[in-house]
């Protein structure tokens, strides 16, 4: 596989009054062109800051290390320029808030057109007709018109696929989507999945798409990373990380998933909450919630071992239930 985007062993560290604050904690995967990438994994998992430290994206107290390569070049360590030249060329990153990208007092038009003159140094008409182009991609209805209002005068799922628009104004190599539909209704929610979708199909898009729920990667994901605790607890592709799940975790995020068939009944949920970072067990982080945990697991934290063609999980158990490796 030529990797569009090769992460190796990043650690997003946070200095705090109370010490050093480990968010992110060893996480390496691939991705290739036009793949779509689903994270996974309860709040304060290390999602957003995993992909936060791919842009530069990340507080001021905060310092990433280990090895970000697009295109074989390395992302960490750039100096703002470039990272800016990266953030405006190649990579872009779309928000659960579309107001956060969105300036209130200005047009679409407007905010559209700067991007491609800064970017691309198109002419106003030029770029006019190419924003429209993308609202029209986007599924926005009467783009030539609407793109003078302004972002209050659109929906929320409107809003979303302006955002959508925006980021993908420069035809980026790699577009990160940061929970962009849990704001939504379900029925808008499930438009701006099989819209990231096209995208893929149209552009050849590449897509990291960050989501609490696991539900939500089945139809729209190629290959998924459940993250725990700051780290990559188990890798698939998604038939068989739903079918064959090898992580406890994943084994727990499944079973607590509505099913299709209505048939609720028997949704179990995981018990107990993740730890803090600050304040991480010995052994297995997931040990103090796992009812197949064993001294084994209060003692080491198991590494993430190959247990199928791409699939990884990092468990002493051959599955949930099944035999110690
Ligand atoms: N500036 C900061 N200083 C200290 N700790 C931070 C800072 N930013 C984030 N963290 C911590 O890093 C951890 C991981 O945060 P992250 O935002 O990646 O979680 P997440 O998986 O995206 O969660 P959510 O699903 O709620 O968005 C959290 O425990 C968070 O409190
Ligand atoms: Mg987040």
């Amino acid at each position: 596989m030529t990797s569009l985007l090769a992460v190796d062993n990043l650690h997003v560290n946070f200095a705090s009054r109370d010490g050093d604050v480990n968010a992110v904690r060893g996480v390496s995967f691939d991705l290739a062109p036009g793949e779509v990438l689903g994270i996974v994994g309860e709040s304060g998992s290390g999602k957003s800051q995993t992909v936060l430290s791919l842009m530069g994206l990340l507080a001021e107290n905060g310092s990433a290390t280990g090895s970000v390569k697009l295109e074989g070049r390395e992302l960490l360590g750039l100096k703002p320029k470039q990272l800016n030249e990266v953030r405006g060329n190649d990579v872009s990153m779309i928000f659960q808030d579309p107001m956060t990208c969105l300036n209130p007092y200005m047009t679409i038009a407007k905010q559209m057109t700067e991007v491609l003159k800064l970017h691309r140094g198109m002419g106003k008409a030029e770029a006019l007709k190419r924003a429209i182009e993308v609202l029209d991609a986007v599924h926005i209805p009467d783009a030539a018109n609407r793109i003078k209002q302004y972002p209050h005068e659109f929906s929320g799922g409107m809003r979303q696929r302006v955002m959508i628009a925006m980021a993908l104004l420069c035809e980026p190599k790699l577009l990160i989507a940061d929970e962009p539909t849990t704001a939504l209704d379900v029925t808008v929610q499930a438009q701006i999945l099989t819209l990231l979708k096209e995208l893929r199909d149209d552009f050849g898009t590449a897509v990291i798409f960050i989501t609490h729920d696991l539900g939500v990667v089945a139809g729209t994901c190629d290959r998924v990373l459940v993250m725990y605790a700051g780290r990559v607890i188990e890798r698939a592709p998604v038939d068989p990380l739903f079918s064959d799940p090898c992580h406890p975790y994943t084994h727990g995020l499944l079973a607590s998933l509505p099913k299709a068939d209505g048939h609720d009944d028997k949704l179990i949920a995981i018990p107990g909450n993740p730890p803090q970072p600050g304040s991480l067990p010995p052994g297995c982080e997931f040990a103090p919630r796992c009812r197949w945990a064993f001294d084994r697991c209060l003692q080491s934290a198991p590494a993430l071992t190959n247990r199928a063609p791409h699939h990884d999980a990092a468990c002493f158990l051959s599955k949930p239930g099944g035999d110690e490796l």
